[in-house]
């Protein structure tokens, strides 16, 4: 077995064969605990070559949904606590992702001024996740009215990033924002790209060179990565959601219509299926050796009305394809629906963590 140290591996092309596999104890800031192993000869890329998903910390991560993201007057059945953060750290993730609903929580324009006791709540969740060593990165979530009227609410989006960067600049570098989750409806990509250019414009004013997570737009989907227009910025990571195929993963969910017809869908990992994942995952790799910049995947999951040998052979599948591209991911999510631990029982789903920690 040959071992690299990961920023060296990280270095390599997509095309070979790399085994990642992690341990409960990686500190999040070192590649100490990572161990990698290649069948194959390195490659054509060097360490002089700008290869733009070389980081020194390949992001392992899960996204804490379900909490900070419902309406005021709703409950989604997950309350962050901040044991949950030392259960994920333990677990092996070194990263999350805190999905907020700011823009349900500000008091009318022009102003817009972000309730402080909502401000205190996402304090604390940022806080108890750098508190337990992972990265963090606060994620604005379901911005709904600008995705329907984006000229109408650009003003609130940007008073949001304006408020949130103020409030934040003093913290550690392991705290990254991340403009909007799934830019969509009528936000179009000529749009998106001016507005993004705007909201790190405001962030940087404060926050000179925190790390910012963009998506495309389509629901953050790995095609629209084409139509992203960057800053030139050497602190932007370029995110997408995956959920394909969406009949699978999205079987028996309960916002979307019809998906009860689709339960019992399976997925094998067929050459067909497979050959799906490594499409869209050259693709992403493609677009961030053009555009010199990393990327990873935001979210992918599979609701649990799924069959569990189906649900842990497309974490598998997804995961080794990613990592072998030095992708790094967060699944979504940790507890609910789509959720890998049940926060009732406080127990993982074994055979899930042990696949995502390369395990089985
Ligand atoms: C997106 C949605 C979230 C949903 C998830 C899976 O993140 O914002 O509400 O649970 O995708 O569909």
């Amino acid at each position: 077995m040959v071992v690299f140290p990961l920023f060296f591996m990280l270095t390599i092309t997509a095309c070979n064969n790399i085994e990642t596999t992690w341990t409960s104890a990686a500190n999040p800031n070192t590649e100490a605990n990572l161990t990698t192993e290649t069948s194959q000869e390195p490659f054509e890329l060097t360490q002089e070559t700008k290869q733009p998903v070389q980081e020194a910390t390949y992001l392992r991560g899960i996204n804490l949904g379900n909490a900070l993201e419902s309406p005021p007057a709703e409950d989604w059945g997950v309350t962050i606590q901040e044991t949950y953060f030392q259960t994920i750290r333990e677990a092996g993730f070194n990263a999350v992702r805190i999905p907020v609903r700011f823009s349900d929580y500000t008091s009318p324009g022009p102003e817009y001024h972000i309730h402080e006791d909502f401000f205190k709540v996402v304090d604390n969740a940022v806080q108890w996740g750098l508190g337990n060593d992972l990265i963090v990165i606060l994620d604005l979530h379901h911005f709904d009215a600008f995705k329907q009227d984006p000229q109408g609410e650009q003003e609130k989006f940007l008073a949001i990033w304006d408020q949130i960067s103020e409030r934040y600049q003093d913290m550690p570098p392991e705290m990254y924002f991340e403009l909007l989750s799934e830019p969509s409806t009528n936000i179009t990509s000529a749009f998106w790209n001016n507005a993004l250019r705007d909201a790190i414009t405001i962030i940087r004013e404060t926050n000179p060179t925190r790390k910012i997570l963009v998506n495309g737009i389509d629901y953050a989907n790995v095609n629209a990565l084409a139509t992203l227009e960057l800053p030139d910025d050497d602190n932007l990571i370029a995110t997408f959601h995956y959920y394909e195929p969406f009949e699978f993963t999205h079987q028996g969910a309960s916002w979307v219509s019809n998906s009860s017809n689709w339960i019992g869908t399976t997925w094998d990992g067929t050459n067909k299926e497979m050959a799906e994942i490594r499409e869209s995952l050259d693709m992403a790799v493609e677009w961030s050796l053009l555009h010199e910049t990393r990327v990873i995947i935001g979210e992918f999951g599979v609701n649990n009305t799924a069959d569990p040998a189906s649900r842990q052979a497309w974490f598998r599948s997804l995961t080794k394809e990613a990592q072998a591209r030095g992708i790094g991911w967060f699944v979504w999510q940790f507890c609910s629906d789509f959720g890998i631990y049940d926060c009732d029982l406080s127990v993982w789903d074994e055979d899930i963590l042990n696949t995502l920690q390369g395990l089985d």
